[in-house]
């Protein structure tokens, strides 16, 4: 009998775990940057330092090699998509893993630099 209830109580558990776990995908359909995020000011010099990662892949003069290009963009589009990357919920292994390593104040750096290029 004690045994019965205790499968029972683990079992509901397990299924309350699984809703919840499905609910938070959910919750990526209304991804949200912190409006304090795209305010950051980033320092364009250290967007400088940091943009060698970048500049393998995307052109540093704005043309398109067949990777999209990030100069000339206002700085909260930027944060804003470097954040759906990092927070997984814009779908690109390598961005992903890009923006990932970044901390908040370096995407508002690189911001802050590729906005400054023509
Ligand atoms: C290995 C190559 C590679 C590197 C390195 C790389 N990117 Fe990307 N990036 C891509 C590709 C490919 C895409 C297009 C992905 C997609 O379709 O979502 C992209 C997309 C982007 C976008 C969105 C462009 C758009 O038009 O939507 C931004 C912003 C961006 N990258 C910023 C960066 C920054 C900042 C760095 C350096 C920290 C970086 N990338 C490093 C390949 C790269």
């Amino acid at each position: 009998m004690m045994l019965k209830s205790l499968k029972i109580l683990l079992i509901s558990i397990l299924l309350g775990l699984c809703s919840e776990v499905y609910a938070g995908d959910e919750n990526t359909d209304d991804f949200a940057v912190d409006e304090e995020l795209l305010k950051l000011k980033g320092d364009p010099e250290y967007g400088e330092y940091l943009s060698g990662d970048c500049t393998a892949c995307h052109q540093i003069d704005g043309s398109y090699n067949g990777i999209p290009s990030i100069v000339g963009w206002d700085e909260e589009s930027f944060i804003w998509v470097m954040h759906e990357y990092k927070e997984k919920y814009r779908e690109h292994p390598v961005m992903q893993m890009m923006a990932g390593r970044l901390a908040n104040d370096e995407i508002a750096a690189l911001a802050a630099y590729f906005a400054t290029l023509e």
